[in-house]
């Protein structure tokens, strides 16, 4: 594993642009894996302006996000194709039909998830994986327990998941219980995965990820298992690691 630690968070979101940019620029097509949630949010500021400075060309790239809660429809202000639509796609001049969110409010969410796995497998596979991280360790949604060899699929969310993203809804109550999230498989055939931190409320979370044993009960720990991660991490969500990591 790679990691580099840098002092705050746009220096984390230029890091991750760049190593994105450079993979992206030498493929014609290109498929690249996307997180919602406020770590990657600096990552798309960047790539927003590097596209409008036209530095960087999405006409070739065809997106695949993490996870949608189950409920709520691609219009609901909370939803997750919502925030991406909002936050990095209406920007970056790329097609709406080359871009992938699970639909939450799809009839059959099996078939759903089903349909997902197999339109990443068709395009090839995914090339780079961006992920953030909950405080649970969680990615995606693949809360504490999630199976190594699990697919895209229904999930239930843990309380604490549930309480953290209670913070962009009214109400608690208002917090979707279900999400269909990429499995820990899925997540793991990516060719490269970045994953972004940043806050000490994550720093438990990054050093038993990064430092303690590969377990299922900490999902981000599976990550160890990967041949090509880099994790950027803002210092203050890397006060609680021990090793050097060639500081
Ligand atoms: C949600 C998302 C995750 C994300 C996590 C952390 O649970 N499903 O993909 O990593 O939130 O979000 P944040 O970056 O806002 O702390």
């Amino acid at each position: 594993m790679r990691v580099v630690i840098v002092p705050d968070q746009q220096e984390m979101g230029r890091r991750a642009a760049a190593m994105i940019a450079e993979q992206m620029r030498a493929h014609a097509h290109f498929v690249l894996g996307l997180a919602t949630g406020s770590s990657p949010l600096p990552l798309y500021r960047e790539l927003i302006r590097m596209n409008q400075a036209n530095e960087l060309d999405f006409s070739g790239v065809i997106t695949f996000n993490l996870d949608e809660y189950v409920g709520l429809p691609p219009t609901h202000e909370q939803s997750y194709r919502r925030f991406m639509d909002e936050n990095l796609f209406n920007h970056i001049g790329i097609a709406k039909g080359f871009t992938h969110v699970p639909n939450g409010v799809a009839k059959n969410v099996n078939e759903e998830c089903a349909a997902y796995e197999r339109m990443i497998k068709d395009v090839g596979g995914i090339k780079c994986q961006v992920l953030g991280i909950g405080r649970n360790s969680h990615i995606g949604f693949n809360e504490p327990g999630s199976s190594l060899a699990s697919r895209t699929r229904v999930v239930s969310l843990t309380r604490a998941t549930i309480q953290d993203n209670s913070r962009f809804f009214a109400r608690i109550e208002d917090v979707p219980t279900q999400a269909i999230s990429m499995g820990i498989g899925t997540i793991l055939d990516a060719e490269r995965i970045i994953m972004l931190t940043y806050g000490e409320n994550k720093a438990d979370a990054v050093a038993r990820s990064l430092e303690g044993p590969i377990t299922t009960s900490v999902p981000a720990s599976v990550l160890q298992l990967h041949p090509d991660v880099t994790w950027i991490i803002v210092e203050d969500a890397a006060g609680k690691l021990k090793l050097e990591w060639g500081r």
